[in-house]
This record gives structure tokens, C-alpha cells and sequence, in this order.
């Protein structure tokens, strides 16, 4: 998992609740590195892990919901750092049309070792579209948080649903948007 996905996470603890917070939660996850992570640099899912259940047991909030807070707070960083891969993207529909064909693919231009998931837009409408999201990590509730980020960043309100499929690190989100 890339760098700049910690040291988000960890300025999301600075920035919301207090630094010496953010440094208890690093010192009792017991990290490989001690917590010394560069933006660029990749570190194993586990260790990401491990930061969560830290601040599970420490704030009670299961770590679903500290996903899917930290997801929407992370968009707003990833479109301060890489405001041009949202350049001609007039809503959040258009964003999530072309993750996989546009902006994760600049991503990976970018950090050619990233972990991106894949989606597959399924139908899609002026204000409502289907979208099929699939990653061995099953970070639904980040992604959940990254469309409210989003969206919130367009001006958009949105519904979503999400349901699991059958198939193995599958989803399908219907997302509608108020006209
Ligand atoms: C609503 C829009 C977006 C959604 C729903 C979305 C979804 C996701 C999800 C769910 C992941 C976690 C990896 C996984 O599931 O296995 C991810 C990773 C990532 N995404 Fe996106 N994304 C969005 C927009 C963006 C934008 C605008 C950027 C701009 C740079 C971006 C850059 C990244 C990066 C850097 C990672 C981390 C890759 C890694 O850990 O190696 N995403 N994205």
C-alpha cells in the first residue's frame, strides 16, 4: 500500500483529533518502521491494518466506519496533491465513469507499484449509475467515504447503496444524484 495512504491517515489523526494522538496510535501498533513512512514509499496492507485496530480499541469505532471517515477525509487530499487527474470532470458520476480507464491509470503512472482496484461501471445515467468494485483488500467503506469525498468536492449530494455479490472481493454500489 502506498506511502502517501499512511501519512494521510496519520495527518487525518493530527489534524482531527491532536499529534501526541497520532503518535500513541503508532507507538502501540508496533510498526515495522516505527511509523517513519514517505509518501512515495510502499508498505504492506498489514501494517495499515494493524494502525486500525490500534484506533479501533482506542476510540471504540469500528474500523468500517473509521474507513469509510478516513476515505472522505483522503479525497480531499489526493485532489489537493493531484487536482489534474479530475481536470474536465464536471460531477462525481464523470469521476466514478472513469477510475479505472482515467484516473487510476494516471495514478499508476504516477506510483507504477500502487494496489488499485478494480471498477466497472455497469450502467449509467444523467444521475444514476451502477458500479462494480472489486479488491482482495474489500475496502468498500473507503471507497463509500472517497464518493461522499467527492462528491461533497463537486458540490453533489448523493444516495448510495452498496451490496455484496457472490462472486469472491466483489461489490456493486448504485449511486444517484440529485439533479
Ligand atoms: C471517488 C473517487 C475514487 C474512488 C471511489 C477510489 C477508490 C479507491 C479505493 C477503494 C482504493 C483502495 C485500494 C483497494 O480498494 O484495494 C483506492 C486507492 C488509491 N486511489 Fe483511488 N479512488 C478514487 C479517486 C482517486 C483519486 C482522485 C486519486 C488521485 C490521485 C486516487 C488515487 C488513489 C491512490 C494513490 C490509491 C492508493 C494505492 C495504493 O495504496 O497503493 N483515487 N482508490
Amino acid at each position: 500500500m502506498l506511502g502517501i495512504v499512511f501519512t494521510s491517515l496519520i495527518e487525518m489523526l493530527e489534524d482531527n483529533v491532536s499529534p501526541d494522538f497520532a503518535d500513541e496510535v503508532l507507538e502501540q501498533a508496533n510498526l515495522a518502521n516505527d511509523g517513519a513512512f514517505t509518501a512515495v514509499g510502499y508498505y504492506p496492507f498489514s501494517e495499515m491494518q494493524k494502525l486500525l485496530l490500534v484506533l479501533e480499541q482506542k476510540t471504540g469505532t469500528p474500523v468500517e466506519q473509521l474507513l469509510y471517515d478516513f476515505g472522505y477525509y483522503l479525497f480531499g487530499k489526493l485532489a489537493a496533491k493531484h487536482g489534474q487527474v479530475l481536470s474536465g470532470k464536471k460531477n462525481i458520476l464523470d469521476v466514478l465513469n472513469c477510475l479505472d480507464n482515467d484516473i487510476h491509470v494516471q495514478v499508476r503512472k504516477l506510483y507504477p507499484d500502487a494496489d488499485l482496484p478494480k471498477f466497472s461501471v455497469l450502467s449509467r445515467t444523467a444521475t444514476e449509475m451502477k458500479l462494480r468494485y472489486y479488491s482482495t483488500r474489500e475496502l468498500y467503506t473507503l471507497a463509500e467515504g472517497l464518493m461522499d469525498g467527492a462528491a461533497n468536492h463537486f458540490g453533489n449530494k448523493i444516495q448510495r447503496q452498496v451490496v455484496k455479490l457472490d462472486e469472491a472481493h466483489t461489490y456493486q454500489f448504485t449511486i444517484f444524484m440529485e439533479a
